[in-house]
């Protein structure tokens, strides 16, 4: 029999790509060591965009964008394989962050006068949600249009935190554009920051010091001995944090500034000029050399600019490769640091009945 017109029409048209149509495609990548399987997603956009993330951490282990001469590269620093990730100490390579992302200063807060202690895993402050972060957990996924949806349940109390958390993250693509959309609930008055970890070099190779960097920011949250905000909210103005013009990550990097000689670099969180509630840019990196441009887009408060000043030739990347400082560069958005223990700062509460939910775009072109 003949298939009918009106059948060979639909087949042909189910087999074009929508527009901004991006795929999915998962497979393996391997096992917990309690045995519980691991996935990589791979998403690939309409113009080529490609990202791979994994269900440990919900870390994105690959970006692949192409250079002004159509060449693409992985612009992400990550591992090779799960080994390398779970025997990561301390870099948070592209993983999301939470139950709080960034620092708590004395690993404590106050909630509605009730007390919570964290644990200490960065001296005396509590980093990126503790011992057992998000990072380090393994998400539920599902795919849905555009991209992977990425669950995970965080009960009451754990790593000292209040509340049953559901968290939500979805990753789409969408053309040139990495969306990463971040919703939680809870049962109990709690705090939520989450955050992606990436550690981007937009040349794929190198160190990022010739980047040129824009942060939409007239002031900075500088910062004690533990990287712990002193409340204060600093001008810019007249100083190496001072990014409101496209400016060379290293062109003053190594100046004699007190808040870099504390950061080891910059390692500090930019206060985001805001107009309104919904997107708008916080940063943009170019890479001259490639000509490769990625804009940062958030609903969020603060950016993160921390230039890999940790990184220190002994933690083995992709192929092998041993990250050196300076080689990548985080912008990760977020509320500021320590904000439960800073009654001035942007509140991250989160009661119940509420709905935690926020958006940061990466969007990649060329120049
Ligand atoms: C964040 C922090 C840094 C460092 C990295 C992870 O960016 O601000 O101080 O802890 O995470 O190494």
């Amino acid at each position: 029999m003949k298939p009918s017109f009106a059948a060979l029409t639909a087949l042909l048209i189910s087999s074009i790509p929508l527009p901004g149509a991006t795929t999915v495609k998962k497979s393996d990548f391997g096992k917990m060591p309690d045995g519980t399987p691991v996935a990589l997603y791979t998403l690939t956009s309409s113009t080529g965009l490609e990202a791979r993330i994994i269900t440990y951490g919900g870390i994105l282990v690959s970006l692949k964008t192409p250079d002004r001469k159509g060449v693409a590269a992985d612009v992400v620093l990550g591992h090779d394989d799960l080994a390398g990730y779970l025997g990561d100490k301390g870099t948070y390579f592209g993983a999301l962050i939470g139950r709080y992302a960034n620092r708590i200063g004395h690993a404590a807060f106050t909630l509605n006068g009730a007390a919570y202690k964290l644990p200490k895993n960065d001296g005396d402050n509590s980093l990126h949600g503790g011992t057992m972060g998000f990072d380090k957990r393994v998400w539920t996924a599902k795919e849905v249009p555009g991209g992977l949806e990425l669950t995970l349940l965080s009960k009451d109390g754990e790593e000292g935190y209040p509340g049953n958390l559901k968290a939500v993250v979805t990753y789409s693509l969408n053309g040139n554009n990495l969306q990463i959309h971040y919703t939680a609930t809870t049962d109990k008055a709690t705090v939520v920051n989450l955050t992606n970890h990436s550690y981007w070099n937009l040349k794929g190779d190198g160190d990022i010091l010739g980047n040129l960097l824009t942060i939409n920011s007239d002031r900075y949250t500088p910062v004690d001995a533990g990287l712990i905000p002193t409340g204060e909210l600093k001008p810019v103005a007249g100083t190496p944090f001072d990014f409101r013009k496209p400016t060379a990550v290293g062109a003053r990097i190594a100046q004699d500034d007190a808040q870099l000689k504390l950061g080891h670099g910059y390692d500090h969180n930019w206060v985001l000029n805001r107009t309104g509630k919904g997107l708008e840019l916080a940063a943009r990196v170019e890479d001259t050399a490639s000509g490769r441009v990625m804009e940062v887009y958030t609903d969020q408060p603060g950016v993160q600019f921390y230039t890999g000043n940790f990184l220190n030739g002994t933690v083995k990347g992709k192929g092998g490769k041993l990250a050196a400082i300076h080689s990548a560069l985080c912008l990760e958005t977020q509320h500021y640091p320590d904000t439960p223990n800073k009654k001035s700062f942007p509140t991250a509460e989160l009661k119940p009945g509420e709905k935690y939910d926020t958006t940061t775009e990466f969007r990649f072109s060329v120049k």
